[in-house]
């Protein structure tokens, strides 16, 4: 590593599931060590995302059954704490989506690399195996991610990024939006579809409905009242409240039609049932998240009996990480920035972002 660099640096550890106490900051962490594949980036911005949170609290774990609170559970089971089902390595830096300069290489990744500007890619891979979902890990789960001053990456898990976004305003893209564009793709989203969108206000729904106008579907997005005088110009076609009485009627009135060809869901929870019978004939359902709660009831019926399709989707494609980088560059999505905190007050901001008053994405500064 260069003599410029520090040997200790600032970083916020979590030291084991619970509530916000499990994790505190540092000033004097051990620098990352860099392997023989690696980069080492001196972190600029990084996003925060329910995935972090839900790590922490251990809200992964099949024992817990209710909505995403972001506080401690009594009934994590240790065996199955994380997203991928196994136990993760404590301590732990968190953070899924750090953007930041890269300061140093390992002796296989190229010295190009020095001094640009990349964002991390959250699907880190076996690079014998790349295709193989079963041999993935998250960046910020299975490995140290961007709460820290520095962290290391994998130089086939970096995109080197040209763009005038600031490092906050980039740091919102890589886990919603890959998610978001994962979730599309698995539902085969093109010009002839009405996409409806939940939890339309967040990171993955605001990207949501980004990347299916980018596809040429019509979007109906679904988010708190509250909140649509800031979404308003993402460009949905209709915005409804969060969860309608009758949402046939609400779709009538918005579209001129009370069904749509896909649901894009991240919220599921109560309201499960309601949106999928919502579906038409042939329909599809795309799932990423089940923010206010994973247990829901379905009437097989309406599954089977409308010929539906449902699709799960989170570890994505690795292309999609690239085609990502391109839609920034070419100005094809813009970020949706919320508010950003010092890192020494990721407690804080991940309050807020638990709070769910804020449209769009918070990011820490380290
Ligand atoms: N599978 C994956 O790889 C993957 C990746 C990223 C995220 N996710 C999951 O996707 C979900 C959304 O993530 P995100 O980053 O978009 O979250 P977010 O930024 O927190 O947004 C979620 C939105 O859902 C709405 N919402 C929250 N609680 C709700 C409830 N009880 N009922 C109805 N709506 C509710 C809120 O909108 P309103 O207040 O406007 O209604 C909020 O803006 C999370 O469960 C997350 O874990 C999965």
């Amino acid at each position: 590593m260069p003599d410029t660099l520090p040997n200790t640096m600032n970083a916020f550890v979590l030291h084991r599931h619970g509530g916000m106490d499990a994790m505190d900051f540092h000033d004097d962490w051990a620098m990352p060590q860099v392997g023989p594949d690696d980069v080492l980036i001196k972190v600029g911005a990084c996003g925060l995302n329910n995935t972090d949170v839900n790590t922490r609290s251990g809200w992964y774990s099949s024992t817990v059954t209710e909505a995403t609170t972001g506080g401690a559970y009594d009934d994590v089971s240790r065996e199955d704490p994380s997203w991928g089902g196994a136990p993760i390595q404590m301590p732990r830096i968190q953070g899924a989506d750090a953007v930041g300069v890269v300061v140093a290489v390992g002796a296989n990744a190229s010295t190009d690399l020095v001094g640009k500007r990349v964002m991390t890619d959250c699907w880190q891979r076996d690079w014998s195996d790349p295709m193989n979902r079963d041999k993935t890990g998250y960046f910020g789960s299975e490995r140290d991610g961007g709460f820290a001053q520095f962290t290391t990456a994998d130089r086939r898990n970096v995109g080197v990024v040209d763009s005038a976004l600031t490092d906050a305003e980039l740091a919102t893209f890589s886990c919603s939006y890959t998610t978001a564009e994962g979730m599309l793709s698995r539902a085969n989203v093109g010009a002839d579809d009405v996409v409806l969108v939940t939890g339309a206000s967040g990171g993955v729904g605001s990207a949501l409905i980004q990347l299916a106008k980018r596809r040429g579907a019509k979007v109906v997005a679904m988010a708190s009242e509250a909140k649509h005088v800031q979404m308003a110009d993402l460009g949905a076609d209709a915005l409804l409240p969060r969860s309608p009485e009758n949402l046939k009627q609400a779709l009538k009135a918005a579209i001129g039609q009370d069904t749509v060809t896909v649901v894009a869901d991240i919220v599921g929870g109560p309201y499960f049932g309601t949106v999928i019978d919502v579906l038409a004939r042939g329909g599809r359902y795309t799932c990423s998240g089940a923010i206010a709660g994973p247990i829901v009831e379905l009437d097989l019926r309406t599954f089977y009996l409308r010929d539906l399709t449902f699709t799960g989707s989170t570890v994505v494609p690795t292309h999609i990480f690239g085609d990502l980088i391109g839609y920034i560059e070419r100005g094809e999505v813009r970020p949706m920035p919320a508010q950003t905190f010092p890192l020494s007050q990721l407690r804080d901001a991940q309050q807020t972002f638990i709070d769910k008053t804020h449209v769009g994405n918070i990011v820490v500064i380290p």
